[in-house]
């Protein structure tokens, strides 16, 4: 890995971690979910400049759009429909590294390029998504599901 390539993974690790104490000090201080939610989204969407950060919550048989950062989205995904869906569906992180590779993608804007979906458990169970969509292709990695996962699971306390 060249020294370049090397510095900026480092970079992200270092903004990950900043991120992380802060979402935790947002979610110790306040109960009401989709006010973190408010908050989280605008914090991961300032730190790293994605083209949308947002969540997903599960409502009855659907994920409906909750807060979110960037262009007005679609606002509701059914169980097994596009990364959402699916992410919801399998109970897992999803990383699209190229959203017109994924079959069934809901393109709720032309700018996207790469996508990944974190499911969020409480009580055992999903209760919402984050999704973020970069308007670069193959932006989120490994590094991105394992902090994101450990940022969503603050919701579960
Ligand atoms: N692309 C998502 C839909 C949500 S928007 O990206 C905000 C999907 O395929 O589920």
């Amino acid at each position: 890995m060249s020294e370049h390539l090397h510095i900026a993974e480092g970079g992200k690790t270092e903004k990950y971690d900043l991120l992380y104490r802060q979402a935790r000090e947002v979610v110790a201080n306040e109960v009401d979910t989709i006010a973190n939610m408010a908050n989280l989204a605008a914090m991961i969407h300032q730190t790293f400049g994605f083209w949308w950060t947002g969540f997903y919550r599960v409502v009855g048989e659907e994920l409906l759009l909750g807060p979110f950062q960037g262009p007005m989205a679609c606002t509701r995904i059914a169980c097994g429909r596009g990364v959402c869906g699916t992410a919801w569906q399998r109970g897992e992180t999803i990383v699209v590294e190229d959203v017109e590779q994924f079959p069934g993608h809901i393109a709720c804007s032309a700018m996207s390029r790469s996508e990944i979906v974190v499911p969020i458990f409480a009580g055992g169970k999903i209760v919402a998504v984050l999704d973020i969509d970069s308007e670069h292709l193959a932006t989120f990695d490994a590094t991105d599901k394992e902090w994101l996962e450990r940022i969503v699971a603050l919701f579960a306390r």
